[in-house]
C-alpha cells in the first residue's frame, strides 16, 4: 500500500508535504516524490529508496509552491525504481494513486493513437496520460475526473495536481482517502495520522467520492456527479493530547476520549454500512495465513488474548497468544503460513521488540499493531496496523488498548474478508462496530456509578474480576488496572477456573466483579456466581438488559450496560473496569498517570 498527500497551502507546502509523507512511511517506502506547481509550471522530485533520499534530493535541488503533491510507494505494479516512482508528471498535470488499476492495458490501447512515450511500466502512468489528454482535449479537471473514474476499474485513491488550476482534484474506491480543513491550509491524504497539526476539520471520503479541494474550500461529488455533504468531524491534533485540560489526571481525559479514538480508527480503516474493511494491503498472501502467532506485554497482551476469541470464531485462523517475555525463549514451531503480530502501545518493549527479531530469523511475516508511528516496532515489521488513539500519556493504558481491540477487530474481519468467509452474522457485527462509541458515551453519562462502587472497595484487601470467553482476558485487564495505580492486590480468573482453587481466597465480603455480557457463557457463569455467594463473596456485575433479568437479585451491585456483541462486547465492557479502578486510585490518593515502580514504556528486558 502506499501513502499520498496533497497540500493547498496560502504559503509554500513542501515542508509540510515531507513531513506528512514521514507519518505515512509505515505504508511503504519503497520510492517516494513529490511534485509542485510555481509560476504555473508543474515541478517535481522523486527518487528511489526511503523518504531520507527524498529530503536529501529537495535538500541539494529544492523546489517550491503553495500547492502539491506527495506519495510513498509499496511497488505493486513496476519494480521500486526512480521511474517508477510517484507522482508521474504529463504536460498538463501530476498524479498519485493508491491501488491497483485492474483495466489498465485496456486504457493504454484506447489510448495508442496519442504517440506516448511511457517512461514506466506502472498502471498509474496510463492514469495520468489519460488525464493529460482529457485536459487537452478540452475537458475541465471535473470533467476530466468524472471520465476517468467511468473509465478505470480496480481499487484507487487519485489525487491530481493540475496546471491553470488551484486545485486539487481527488476521487477514491476501495483505497481510503481524508480531507482536512483549516483556515490557511487544506489537503487531502491517505489517513488523518498524515495530517498537519493545525487541521482543525476532518472529512472521511466515502466509496466514490469525487472532488476538488483549494484554499478555503472543498467540494465532493458523488458518483452521478452531485454535490454531497459528507460528515465533519473535529480533528484533534498531537498538542492537544499532551495537555490534561479539563481533567485532573492524564487517565481519565484518555478514559473519556475513547469514543473518539475508536470513532477515528472505524473511519479510517472502514465504513459503516458498507460491510467492508479498507486496511492498508498486506504485503503476502492472506490466503496463505493460517495460523496467527499473537505477542505482547501487559495490556497489549490481554487485547491479544481477547482477539483470539475473534480470530478463531471470525476468521477461522489458529490463534497463539503469547506473553512476549516468554515467546522469546520458546523453541516454538513456525511455517510460511505463520503471521506473527506484535501489539504495542510504545512500539519501544523490548521483549516484543527481541520477539520480533526472533520471528524475522524464523522468516514469518510479521504486522505490528503500534499507537507510536516510527517506534522500533513500526521500523522493522512487514506491516503496520496504527492504533488512532493519540499519544497516550497516562501510564495505565486505556485508549490504546481499546484502539488495539479495535484495529484487531478490523484485522480480524480483513482476514475473513480476504479468505472469502465473510459472512450475513459476520456483516451484521462489523456493523455494529460502529455502536461503540456512542455507546462509551452512554456509559461515561453514568460515571458516578463507578465512583460508588469504588467507594465501597476501599478497605477492600484483596478483589477479584472474573469472566469466561472473552471477558476472561479482560478480568486479567480489569485486574492488572486495579494493581497497578491503587497498589491493591486483585486477581483476574476465568470464571470456571475458579472452584480449582482460588475460591478458596473467597470469604466474606470479599469483592468479585464479574464481567457478563448476556452470551453463550452468561449461565455457566451464574453458576460460578452462586459458589462465590454461597462463600461470602460480594458479587459486582457488570452485564446488560438481559442479563440484569436473567441474574435476577444475585448480585450485591448490579450494572447493565448497552447491549453488545463478540466484537463490540470487550471494548464496551473495558469502560467500567478503567473507571472503577481510575476512581479506586483517586480516593486512595496514589499517583494515578504515574504510579510507583512503573514506566509508561518498558524498554529493559
Ligand atoms: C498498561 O496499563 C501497562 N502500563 C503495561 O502493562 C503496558 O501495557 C506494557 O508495558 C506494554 O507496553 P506497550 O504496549 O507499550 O508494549
Amino acid at each position: 500500500m502506499c501513502g499520498i498527500i496533497g497540500i493547498v497551502n496560502k504559503t509554500d507546502c513542501v515542508k509540510g508535504m515531507l513531513t506528512a509523507l514521514s507519518k505515512l512511511e509505515y505504508r511503504g517506502y519503497d520510492s517516494s516524490g513529490v511534485a509542485t506547481i510555481t509560476n504555473n509550471k508543474i515541478d517535481y522530485r522523486k527518487v528511489q529508496g526511503k523518504l531520507a533520499n527524498l529530503k536529501e534530493l529537495i535538500y541539494n535541488k529544492p523546489l517550491a509552491g503553495n500547492i502539491g503533491i506527495g506519495h510513498t510507494r509499496w511497488a505493486t505494479h513496476g519494480e521500486p525504481s526512480n521511474k517508477n516512482a510517484h507522482p508521474f508528471v504529463k504536460r498538463n498535470c501530476a498524479l498519485v494513486h493508491n491501488g491497483i488499476i485492474e483495466n489498465y492495458l485496456d486504457i493504454k490501447k484506447s489510448l495508442a493513437n496519442q504517440k506516448i512515450d511511457y517512461k514506466s511500466s506502472t498502471d498509474t502512468e496510463v492514469v495520468a496520460e489519460l488525464m493529460n489528454y482529457l485536459i487537452e482535449d478540452g475537458a475541465t479537471p471535473l470533467e476530466a475526473m468524472k471520465e476517468i473514474t467511468t473509465r478505470i476499474e480496480g481499487n484507487y485513491a487519485l489525487v491530481f495536481l493540475l496546471k491553470n488550476s488551484n486545485n486539487l482534484y481527488f476521487s477514491r474506491k476501495g483505497s481510503p482517502l481524508v480531507l482536512g480543513l483549516s483556515k490557511s491550509l487544506n489537503c487531502v491524504a491517505s489517513d488523518t495520522l498524515a495530517l498537519p497539526n493545525h487541521i482543525d476539520k476532518v472529512i472521511y471520503l466515502e466509496e466514490g467520492d469525487i472532488g476538488e479541494i483549494g484554499n478555503g474550500q472543498a467540494k465532493i461529488f458523488d458518483q452521478s456527479f452531485k454535490v454531497k455533504k459528507n460528515v465533519i468531524h473535529d480533528h484533534i491534533s498531537l498538542q492537544s493530547h499532551t495537555s490534561k485540560n479539563q481533567y485532573k489526571h492524564f487517565m481519565i481525559k484518555e478514559i473519556h476520549y475513547q469514543s473518539k479514538s475508536i470513532d477515528d480508527t472505524l473511519l479510517n480503516f472502514a465504513k459503516k454500512n458498507d460491510n467492508k474493511v479498507y486496511l492498508p494491503q498486506f504485503k503476502f498472501d492472506t490466503k496463505k495465513i493460517n495460523n496467527l502467532s499473537l505477542v505482547a506485554c501487559g495490556t497489549a497482551f490481554h487485547a491479544c488474548m481477547i482477539s483470539k476469541y475473534w480470530f478463531e470464531e471470525i476468521s477461522k485462523i489458529n490463534t497463539l497468544v503469547e506473553i512476549a517475555s516468554e515467546y522469546r525463549y520458546r523453541e516454538n514451531s513456525v511455517n510460511d503460513k505463520t503471521l506473527g503480530v506484535l501489539v504495542s502501545q510504545s512500539g519501544e518493549t523490548m521483549d516484543t521488540i527481541k520477539c520480533l527479531e526472533k520471528m524475522k530469523r524464523q522468516n514469518i511475516n510479521t504486522a505490528s499493531i503500534v499507537n507510536v508511528l516510527g517506534s522500533s516496532l513500526t521500523r522493522d515489521s512487514d506491516y503496520i496496523l496504527p492504533t488512532l488513539a493519540g499519544p497516550e500519556i497516562g501510564v495505565a493504558s486505556t485508549k490504546a488498548f481499546t484502539a488495539q481491540l479495535t484495529v484487531l477487530a478490523l484485522l480480524c474481519i480483513h482476514i475473513a474478508q480476504k479468505k472469502g468467509i465473510f459472512n450475513e452474522s459476520t456483516k451484521k457485527i462489523t456493523n455494529d462496530l460502529f455502536t461503540i462509541p456512542g455507546n462509551i458515551k452512554l456509559i461515561l453519562k453514568n460515571e458516578k456509578t463507578y465512583s460508588d462502587i469504588a467507594k465501597d472497595l476501599i478497605e477492600a484487601k484483596s478483589i477479584f474480576y472474573v469472566g469466561r470467553g472473552p471477558m476472561y482476558p479482560l478480568a486479567l485487564e480489569g485486574a492488572l488496572k486495579l494493581k497497578e495505580i491503587t497498589y491493591k492486590h486483585c486477581e483476574g480468573y476465568a470464571a470456571g477456573e475458579l472452584k480449582h482453587g482460588p475460591l478458596a481466597l473467597i470469604e466474606d465480603s470479599v469483592p468479585v466483579v464479574v464481567l457478563a455480557p448476556s452470551d453463550k457463557y452468561f449461565n455457566k457463569t451464574i453458576s460460578n456466581i452462586q459458589e462465590i455467594k454461597a462463600r461470602g463473596g460480594e458479587i459486582i456485575l457488570i452485564t446488560d438488559k438481559e442479563g440484569a433479568k436473567k441474574s435476577s437479585g444475585l448480585a450485591d451491585k448490579l450494572i447493565s450496560l448497552p447491549d453488545s456483541n463478540l466484537l463490540t462486547a470487550p471494548i464496551l465492557y473495558s469502560i467500567p473496569v478503567q473507571l472503577i479502578a481510575y476512581h479506586l486510585a483517586t480516593l486512595l490518593g496514589t499517583d494515578v498517570d504515574q504510579p510507583r515502580n512503573l514506566a509508561k514504556s518498558v524498554t529493559v528486558e
